[in-house]
């Protein structure tokens, strides 16, 4: 039955089992960001807009065409956030988190939000997995955010996907590889539009997905070929620290970060069972950002993970089945025939549940065959029936729903016999 409501159209819902496929992507990139010393930052999902037209950039798709900007009560303007490194960079900012020890090293997840045409895998309301180090200028610091991630993903049983890196550059990089850029442009025959996208920011000319803008571009002079000395002194440390790591990876120089504060290391992991959308996260350095918010001149490197595209790899790997993912994890459900019976269950439940076990009883007035039915369809592990018998003798049958086998115990020992039992 639908009722008069639905969601709105292009958000993601996650409710169980999924929802516990969600929470355990979300447990593991958690552990590999903590093993490496980042920590938790707890941010609004709603700026300044300004926070995003300086920091993520006016030339961007996600600026000019995504935002879901309001005004407030008091005539302020708003913008749900689409990314999540600005607000970590005004935050630190705000808060002279820069003034202590650095980097600086965060984490956070949450929801975002682009007003995209929404598609399988593109939503408008999605969650992020990211990190940020800030306040360190050192390749062997991003090969760490990149092994964080890439650990987060085999951690999750991925196999199927590819690192791709490359370097943006430099100032002085972008600069010699901007004078060859705009020569090469302007023996192009744009239309307007795309004039004024490639004035603002030349390289926003790649992202154009139109074939014959993609044909055009095809001899493009790319920037890896105009690299500083210095910026490729630090890509070649990062490949070595990468190789080190027994990371794999392929360079790709024409690779396009949605966003225009990226410098230096950029780079993006793209699962080979998603179709169009296929980038699972990307992230990058970042020099200007946060003297650009107003801070310090201080530069940074992070990621964004797309938790639902992740989801969505999980699956196209067959990987939702495995038991880890899957369990209900149910160790114990509880059936009760009568009122007595259910004043003890409650009892029993609870003190099953302090030691650790995860537990639930047949509520209501329901037949033993219906409530057997619901064990089932909750995949519990063991299942103990309690009627007036029970009660009475203090003795019931824990059984395995796996195996059918039945154990006899004594109710005052429930917890020691799951201990065994699970052992
Ligand atoms: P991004 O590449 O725009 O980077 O987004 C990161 C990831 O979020 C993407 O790779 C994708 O998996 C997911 N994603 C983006 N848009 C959508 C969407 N509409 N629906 C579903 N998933 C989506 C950033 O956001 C940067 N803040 C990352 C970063 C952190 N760079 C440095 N630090």
């Amino acid at each position: 039955m639908s009722g008069n409501f639905q969601a709105p159209k292009g958000v993601s819902e996650y409710f169980p089992p999924k929802s516990g496929v969600f929470e355990l992507v979300v447990r593991k990139l958690e552990n590999v960001s903590l093993a490496a010393n980042y920590h938790l930052i707890e941010l609004p999902v709603f700026e300044d807009t300004e926070l995003f037209t300086r920091g993520v950039g006016e030339s961007t798709d996600v600026v000019s065409k995504e935002m879901y900007t309001f005004e407030d009560r008091g005539g302020r303007s708003l913008t749900l956030r689409p990314e999540g490194t600005a607000g970590v960079i005004r935050s630190i900012i705000e808060n002279n988190l820069d003034r202590g020890q650095l980097p600086v090293k965060l984490y956070y997840r949450g929801p975002f939000f682009r007003a995209e045409r929404p598609q399988a895998g593109r939503y408008r309301q999605f969650y992020q997995f990211g990190i940020e180090a800030v306040g360190i200028d050192d390749p062997f610091l991003d090969a760490e955010v990149i092994s964080i991630a890439y650990r987060g993903f085999i951690s999750l049983g991925l196999t199927s996907f590819e690192l791709q890196v490359t370097s943006l550059g430099d100032e002085v990089s972008r600069a010699n590889h901007r004078v060859e850029f705009l020569k090469f442009l302007g023996k192009l025959n744009l239309d307007e539009e795309t004039q004024a996208r490639v004035k603002k920011n030349p390289l926003r000319i790649f992202d154009d997905k139109r074939p014959q803008v993609q044909e055009l571009i095809k001899e493009a002079p790319l920037l890896l070929d105009f690299l500083s000395e210095e910026s490729s002194r630090k890509f070649t440390l990062l490949q070595e620290s990468l190789n080190s790591l027994g990371i794999p990876f392929v360079v790709n120089p024409r690779m396009v970060r949605g966003l225009d504060y990226y410098t230096g290391t950029a780079f993006e992991f793209v699962h080979k069972g998603l179709g169009a959308q296929a980038s699972i996260g990307g992230g990058g350095r970042y020099d200007g950002l946060m003297k650009t918010l107003g801070g310090q001149d201080l530069s940074g490197i992070g990621f964004g993970l797309g938790i639902d595209r992740i989801i969505l790899a999980l699956e196209s790997e067959g990987l939702l089945d495995d038991t880890e993912i899957a369990s209900g994890c149910l160790d114990l459900f509880l059936i009760p025939i009568g009122e007595s019976a259910r004043l003890r269950s409650v009892k029993l439940l609870e003190e099953v549940r302090k030691s650790g076990f995860v537990a639930d009883m047949g509520y209501g007035d329901r037949s033993l065959k219906g409530a057997m039915k619901a064990a089932d369809k909750l995949s519990a592990k063991y299942v103990l029936v309690l009627g007036d018998s029970e009660l009475q003798s203090g003795q019931a049958r824990l059984k395995n729903m796996t195996d059918g086998n039945e154990k006899s115990i004594t109710l005052d020992s429930l917890v020691a016999a799951l201990k065994n039992v699970y052992k």
